[in-house]
C-alpha cells in the first residue's frame, strides 16, 4: 500500500448523482481502488464558494452523495471516502497556498468568468469564489496525489494546480509531485431532453430514482426529432436515446437498434424497452445498496469519519513538511 501511486479526487455536494456520473467519472473510480491509494473528498466547502448565502441542503447533499458512492462500489475498505471539512489541514494549506498565487492566475481561470456570468442571482465577486482552484489544488496538494481523475471541465484548474506546485517548490523546496490528470473519457450523457444530463437542466435519471421512474423518464425522452411517426425511418446518429443505448446496452442491441430505427423496423417506445433492459440491471442493485445504506445513516456517518481519521493522517504529515518547508 505505502509505495502505491496516490489518487485524489472530489465532488461537490449539489445534489444527488445522476447515471451520467456513474458512466463518467464513479465507474471509473471504482476501477481504480485496486491499483492505486484512493482518496475521495465530498468537498462542502467548494459548495460553500457560491452557495453561501443559502447553506440549508449541503449537509443533506454530503449524506446523498455519500449514499450514491457507497451504493456505486467506492469501497471504505481500500479508499478512503471522506468530507473536506473534516480535515482542517485542507484550509490551513489553502491559506498557505493562498500567499503564493498571483491574482492573475486565477483571474485568468476559464471557468472564474464563466461561472460568474452563468450563474445569476448570486454575487460571486468574493475572496471566496476566487479562491474556489486554490482550494481545490489544496485538496490535491496535501494527499501529494500523482494523478487526479476528472472530467474535461476541471483541465484548467489541474493545470493551476500544476503551476501553484512548481511555485511552491521552487519558493520552499521540492515537497509537491505535479499531479496529473486523468481525464475520464465519453463522460457526456444526454439527459432527457437531449441536452447534457445535469440537475440544473432537470433532465437527469438520478441513481435514487425508483423503478418506475426511470421507465417514465426513458419513455418520454426526447428522440431524433425527425422521426415523427412510427412509420417515418430515423437515425440513431441524431438520437440521445441511442447516445444511452452506447453507454448501457450490448453490441448486438447496438447493432440491432441501428439497423432497425433506419428502416422504421422498430419504433422509439420498442427502442427505449431494449435500453432499460440493459440500463435497469445496472441501476438496479446500486439502488437496493442505496436504500439499505439510507435507512442507516450512523452508519454512513461512521465510514466518512473514520475516513476523515485516515486521510487526516496523510494530509498532516504533509502539512508537518510544508511548514517545515515555508519555515513557519
Ligand atoms: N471542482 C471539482 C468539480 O466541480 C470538485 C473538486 C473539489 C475536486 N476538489 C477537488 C476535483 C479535487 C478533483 C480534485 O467537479
Ligand atoms: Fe432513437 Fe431508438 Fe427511436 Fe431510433 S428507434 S429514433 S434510436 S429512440
Amino acid at each position: 500500500m505505502a509505495d502505491q501511486e496516490r489518487i485524489l479526487s472530489g465532488a461537490r455536494p449539489s445534489g444527488p448523482l445522476h447515471i451520467g456520473h456513474l458512466v463518467g467519472a464513479l465507474q471509473n473510480w471504482v476501477a481504480l481502488q485496486d491499483r492505486y491509494r484512493c482518496f475521495f473528498a465530498i468537498c462542502d466547502w467548494h459548495a460553500l464558494t457560491s452557495e453561501y448565502a443559502d447553506t440549508g441542503r449541503i449537509r443533506d447533499y454530503v449524506f446523498q452523495i455519500a449514499l450514491d458512492w457507497l451504493a456505486a462500489g467506492l469501497d471504505p475498505e481500500r479508499s478512503t471516502l471522506f468530507v473536506q471539512s473534516r480535515v482542517k489541514e485542507h484550509a490551513e494549506l489553502h491559506l498557505l497556498l493562498s500567499m503564493i498565487v498571483p491574482l492573475g492566475w486565477l483571474e485568468r481561470v476559464p471557468t472564474y468568468k464563466e461561472q460568474q456570468q452563468q450563474i445569476s442571482g448570486r454575487d460571486l465577486s468574493t475572496y471566496g469564489f476566487l479562491g474556489y482552484p486554490v482550494l481545490q489544488a489544496a485538496d490535491i496538494l496535501a494527499y501529494k496525489a500523482h494523478w487526479v481523475p476528472v472530467g474535461e471541465d476541471q483541465i484548467s484548474h489541474l493545470e493551476l494546480c500544476r503551476e501553484i506546485a512548481r511555485r511552491f517548490n521552487a519558493l520552499y523546496g521540492p515537497v509537491f509531485p505535479e499531479p496529473q490528470p486523468r481525464t475520464t473519457p465519453a463522460s457526456r450523457l444526454p439527459g432527457t431532453d437531449g441536452r447534457k444530463m445535469s440537475k440544473s437542466y432537470n433532465n437527469a435519471v438520478f441513481l435514487s430514482d425508483p423503478e418506475p421512474q426511470i421507465r417514465q423518464k426513458l419513455m418520454t425522452m426526447v428522440t431524433d426529432p425527425a422521426r415523427v411517426r412510427r412509420s417515418d425511418p430515423g437515425n440513431p446518429d441524431l438520437c440521445p436515446v441511442f447516445t444511452l443505448h452506447k453507454a448501457f446496452s450490448t453490441p448486438q442491441t447496438l447493432e440491432r437498434v441501428d439497423r432497425e430505427c433506419r428502416r422504421a423496423g422498430i419504433g422509439c417506445i420498442d427502442c427505449k424497452g431494449f435500453l432499460l433492459e440493459h440500463l435497469g440491471p445496472v441501476v438496479a442493485p446500486l439502488r437496493e445498496r442505496r436504500e439499505a445504506l439510507a435507512g442507516n445513516p450512523e452508519r454512513v456517518r461512521e465510514i466518512l469519519e473514520a475516513g476523515a481519521e485516515k486521510a487526516r493522517k496523510m494530509a498532516s504529515s504533509t502539512l508537518e513538511e510544508v511548514r517545515d518547508a515555508v519555515r513557519i
